[in-house]
């Protein structure tokens, strides 16, 4: 059985879709994009249809990943799906998601998985511009959260 992941931001042009490609890398990386399918998506509907901020593709050129997917909103079906991991950026996401589509079994925050940060909201490079900050963050969550995943699903990791 796949895995599915979904990284819930507000506008899914910044956090999320930052979150996704670290994620994707380190699934690539592990061996598991066969098991571990990765996914990203926002409360809000303003930037349907854009390309990730330049900020967010400019921090991941950096770090050598690509990304070149487009914005989107949550629907019904990413929520009905009790298997997939829905993974928020900030409690406010959170919120956001459990207010319009009720409890869900798989929902987090992504900072929980963290061993480093000091802090369990994402902040929004939007408003604050540093997104060398938030890639340090999100690197930090989506290690653990891979690891949690490996060990929750019993899946066997290739190294290469
Ligand atoms: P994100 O950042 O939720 O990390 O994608 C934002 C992007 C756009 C807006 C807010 C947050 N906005 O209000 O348009």
């Amino acid at each position: 059985m796949r895995v599915r992941v979904l990284f819930v931001c507000l506008g899914n042009i910044c956090r999320s879709p930052m979150a996704e490609a670290v994620f994707q890398h380190m699934v690539d990386e592990a061996g598991l994009s066969e098991q571990i399918t990765v996914d990203s998506a926002g409360t809000g509907s303003w930037h349907v249809g854009e390309k990730a901020h330049p900020g967010t593709r400019r921090v991941l050129a950096a770090h050598g990943i690509t990304y070149n997917g487009r914005a989107r909103q949550v629907t019904a079906a990413d929520m009905a799906d009790d298997h997939t991991y829905i993974i928020a950026m900030d409690q406010s996401n959170l919120n956001d998601l459990q207010r319009t589509w009720g409890d869900h079994p798989r929902l987090y925050r992504l900072l929980d998985f963290a061993s480093q940060a000091e802090v369990r909201d994402v902040p929004d490079p939007y408003y604050t511009g540093n997104f060398e900050y938030v890639y340090q963050l999100v690197e930090d969550g989506c290690r653990g959260l891979l690891a949690h995943i490996i060990q929750a699903e019993g899946l066997r990791t290739s190294s290469h």
